[in-house]
């Protein structure tokens, strides 16, 4: 008995580590949304949004269940190793899972590499709501007043005008000369061309033409 309050006291810290340690590990909240940590329940529709031919429109193929599953394993992976990445988004109004908007860093070689990208990727059924440009924006100052970093780049394929109409409303510049040949597209493909662009911590913030 004397040993109860003691043994009761630590058990009760460690209950105390464990909720804090499972808590939502949210990374920038907005108006709409919530940018967080990964959760085992968004495995499911990260990998249907994945197989969705529209979202993948620009990419060189749709994913397979096991690529999802993997890519969330790696962003996971990258949260550890350097304290950002690909946020999940979630919507405050219903808490459904509508894709990522976050920070990676490319695992090809080019002109800009080594560099840190802001991306965004969202089911079809929650386009069109501005909600790319109101979580980028949240990434953005997080990226700049959180992580300090100096520049942010984006690209996409030529053709994703969706995609750089996001860069353009965040505030992104667009140098033609900065345009390359993605690694991940074969010789000749449709989509090889890419375009970059670039926002720098001095800039984010002002209006936006
Ligand atoms: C790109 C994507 C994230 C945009 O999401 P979203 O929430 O609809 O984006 P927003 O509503 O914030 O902004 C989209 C802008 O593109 C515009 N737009 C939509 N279709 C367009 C088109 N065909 N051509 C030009 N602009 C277009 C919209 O009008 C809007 O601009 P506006 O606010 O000035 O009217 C979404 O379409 C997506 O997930 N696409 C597939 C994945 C992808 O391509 N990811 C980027 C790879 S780099």
């Amino acid at each position: 008995m004397p040993r109860a309050f003691p043994r009761l006291f630590i058990d009760a810290s460690i209950l105390y580590f464990l909720i804090v340690d499972v808590s939502p590990g949210i990374i920038v909240s907005t108006p709409r949304l919530v940018l967080r940590r990964w959760q085992p329940s968004d495995r499911n529709p990260f990998a249907a949004m994945n197989a969705d031919p529209r979202v993948m429109e620009y990419f060189p193929r749709p994913f397979t269940v096991e690529e999802s599953h993997q890519a969330i394993d790696r962003i996971e992976a990258g949260f550890e190793q350097r304290g950002f990445g690909l946020c999940a988004v979630e919507l405050q109004a219903d808490h459904s899972f509508i894709g990522f908007i976050g920070l990676s860093v490319p695992n090809f070689t080019a002109h800009f590499t080594p560099c840190i990208e802001i991306g965004w990727r969202l089911a079809a059924r929650a386009w069109g709501n501005g909600y790319a440009s109101e979580g980028a924006k949240a990434i953005a100052a997080h990226a700049f007043e959180t992580l300090k970093l100096d520049q942010i780049v984006s690209f996409t394929a030529e053709q994703n005008l969706r995609s750089r109409r996001v860069m353009e409303k965040l505030g992104m510049t667009f140098n033609p000369d900065d345009s390359f040949d993605h690694p991940n597209f074969p010789l000749g493909h449709l989509l090889r061309r890419h375009v970059l662009y670039r926002l720098r911590a001095q800039e984010f913030g002002q209006p936006v033409k």
